[in-house]
């Protein structure tokens, strides 16, 4: 199963849909929060698949507060397609993902792992997309009034520097920017909090989301029912709040691609982000191992006889000359930053390996080499922005739900965060840790928290066991995180380790894996203890002739 991974940094593939801005509260009178959902056909902006329903459940903005007012979610649901044992709900991460985007995606993949025997159920939960309501969270009215606020600054243009910070003079540099960019945060949460989107910020958060997940389950399968639950990437966050919160709901639940809850309730976001990003180098190292496997013919970064050290050198002479060719002229248009970070970004996807291979590196390669003798690039726009462009304007939606969840403000100056961002890349990765804009950086300055939080305890006592799932080697949800979820929840959890690469399970092919899943979701089956190791299918192959195995088998001989 190919589940499309949501990202931590943000690689949410983007909705062609338009995005209206989510100002009107319902109706108070229509308040029901055990309403029976009215079923429907669905947006066709969102969701194309016609076996696919819709409708709306009103959600209180405040579950401890009446008179907050009510909002929204939309809601989207596959029928089971044969006997009915419940629902599976499922959050695809982000913070920001759309339920509704990932189901049209992956629902009927999921379908098929629950043996057609769930309706597989998700949502846009609130701060998410045009229908949730509160919906989008914006900070700027306009894509100019964003760039010219952040107008020369590492917001937008990215981190230069090389290796690990090697060049003293990059440091310098970085570091001159942190009284700017200090600025320029605390007034970003003030221009968050003034936008129309800015009263609801107290009520995104994956509290409120796992309570509107509970009302969600009890409309549809009852309030005594088990919750089945897959969450991928954040989705796990939501999966250990809930679990935690709900002890007693826990149906069939599998968390794929951990993001470490007690980290999350204990450090500021920053240093979670740097454990999170632990394995990036890993991934990359697998990277440039295929490709020197593959050889010229397959990937092109390749030369004949290229070991993955030489692979490795030719791509850091190629960030070191972007590098160089940026200090010369910083309008230049591809920037090392910008080739990092879509590294980054190709990392949490090995099926992305051979297209960056064969076609954006030679377009790097090309603009960089213009750069360099002061031609103009043809290239375009840069690529270190990572942020959702919607409605003409920039969504802060994954900032919103983060920071809401993360721990108070500790007084963290911006000096102390880039000073971090350098010691990350030389303790951490290299690769991922200076990428920027980066949302986790943002959190000690948000200058909101949620109504509700949940930070602990972890280990409660669930009404069943469930199932933790990692990639071997995940550059944004390192293995660690999956083995500290499984510590924690000792004999109530067990875990499957998938022997690649890439971000959660569903970034590569696994016919083992399915079927530990539909063991578990159909027939109640888990693996006997947490060392169950499923292979990639052989027959998926990352660069032409060349499968994980390969990868996995020449890094072990290195
Ligand atoms: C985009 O936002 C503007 C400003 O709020 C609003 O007037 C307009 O209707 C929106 N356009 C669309 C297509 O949603
Ligand atoms: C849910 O429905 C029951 C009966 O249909 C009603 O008595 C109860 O007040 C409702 N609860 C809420 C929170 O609306
Ligand atoms: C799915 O089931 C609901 C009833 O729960 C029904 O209203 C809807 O039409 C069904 N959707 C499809 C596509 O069959
Ligand atoms: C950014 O600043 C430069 C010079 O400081 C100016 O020429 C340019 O117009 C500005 N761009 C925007 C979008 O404000
Ligand atoms: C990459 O290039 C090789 C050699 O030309 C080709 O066989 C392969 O299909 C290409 N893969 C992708 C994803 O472009
Ligand atoms: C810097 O690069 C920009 C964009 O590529 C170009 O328009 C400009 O002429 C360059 N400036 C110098 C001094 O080379
Ligand atoms: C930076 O990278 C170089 C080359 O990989 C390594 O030798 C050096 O120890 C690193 N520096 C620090 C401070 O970790
Ligand atoms: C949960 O963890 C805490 C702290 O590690 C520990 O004191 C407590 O005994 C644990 N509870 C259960 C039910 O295992
Ligand atoms: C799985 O690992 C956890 C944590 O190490 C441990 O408590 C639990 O007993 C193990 N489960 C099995 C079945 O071995």
């Amino acid at each position: 199963m190919i589940l499309s991974a949501f990202g931590l940094l943000f690689t949410v593939p983007l909705s062609t849909a338009v995005v209206l801005r989510n100002d009107q509260s319902p109706d108070l009178a229509s308040l029901k929060f055990n309403e029976s959902l009215q079923w429907g056909a669905c947006d066709p902006n969102i969701v194309q698949n016609p076996s696919i329903s819709c409708a709306f459940f009103t959600i209180p903005l405040d579950y401890h507060d009446a008179h907050a007012g009510s909002g929204r979610i939309a809601v989207a649901k596959i029928n089971a397609t044969g006997e009915r044992l419940g629902s599976v709900f499922l959050n695809p991460g982000g913070p920001g993902g759309s339920g509704l985007d990932s189901l049209n995606t992956i629902g009927p993949e999921l379908v098929a792992l629950g043996g057609g025997h769930y309706d597989i159920v998700s949502w846009d939960p609130r701060g998410v997309g045009p229908l949730t309501i509160p919906g989008d969270i914006f900070c700027f009215d306009s894509v100019e009034e964003y760039n010219g606020f952040w107008n020369g600054t590492i917001e937008l243009n990215g981190i230069e520097m090389t290796g690990n910070f090697t060049d003293p003079a990059d440091v310098q540099a970085l570091l001159s920017q942190a009284p700017i960019m200090q600025k320029k945060y605390e007034e970003l949460g003030q221009r968050c909090m003034q936008h129309p989107t800015g009263k609801y910020l107290k009520y995104v958060g994956t509290a409120a989301t796992v309570r509107d997940m509970v009302a969600l389950a009890d409309a549809l399968d009852g309030p005594d029912a088990p919750i089945n639950y897959v969450g991928t990437s954040y989705g796990t966050l939501l999966g250990s709040w809930f679990i935690n919160m709900f002890p007693e709901r826990v149906g069939h639940v599998l968390l794929d691609g951990v993001v470490n809850p007690v980290s999350l309730a204990t450090q500021e976001t920053p240093y979670v982000w740097d454990e999170e990003a632990a394995d990036a180098d890993k991934v990359y190292e697998g990277l440039v191992t295929g490709c020197a496997l593959a050889g010229p013919q397959a990937c092109t970064v390749a030369q004949q006889g290229d070991s993955a050290v030489d692979v490795d050198a030719t791509i850091q002479a190629l960030l070191k000359k972007a590098h160089d060719a940026t200090r010369k002229n910083s309008s230049v248009s591809v920037t090392s930053a910008a080739i990092r970070s879509q590294i980054a970004g190709a990392l949490y996807s090995p099926a992305q390996w051979a297209a960056l291979a064969n076609t954006s590196y030679p377009e790097a390669v090309a603009a960089v080499d213009a750069e360099s003798v002061g031609i103009t690039s043809a290239s375009g726009t840069r690529r270190s922005l990572r942020r959702r462009q919607m409605n003409d304007t920039v969504s802060y939606t994954t900032e919103a739900i983060l920071c809401s969840d993360s721990v108070d403000q500790r007084g963290t100056s911006m000096k102390t965060i880039l000073e971090d961002v350098i010691t990350a890349s030389r303790t951490s990765s290299r690769i991922a840790s200076a990428v920027w804009p980066a949302p986790f950086r943002y959190c000690p300055f948000w200058p909101v928290r949620a109504v509700e939080r949940y930070q602990g305890p972890f280990n409660k006592t669930l009404a069943n066991k469930i199932l933790v799932a990692s990639n071997k080697y995940d550059p944004v949800t390192p293995l660690a995180n999956a083995q500290a979820l499984v510590d924690i929840l000792g004999d109530q959890a067990r875990l499957v380790v998938q022997d690649g690469f890439g971000h959660t399970t569903g970034s590569s092919p696994s016919q083992c894996f399915d079927e530990v899943a539909f063991a578990y979701f159909v027939n109640g089956m888990l693996p006997d203890g947490n060392d169950t190791v499923c292979e990639v299918d052989a027959d998926f192959e990352i660069f032409n002739n060349v499968n994980t195995e390969d990868i996995v088998a020449a890094m072990t001989n290195a």
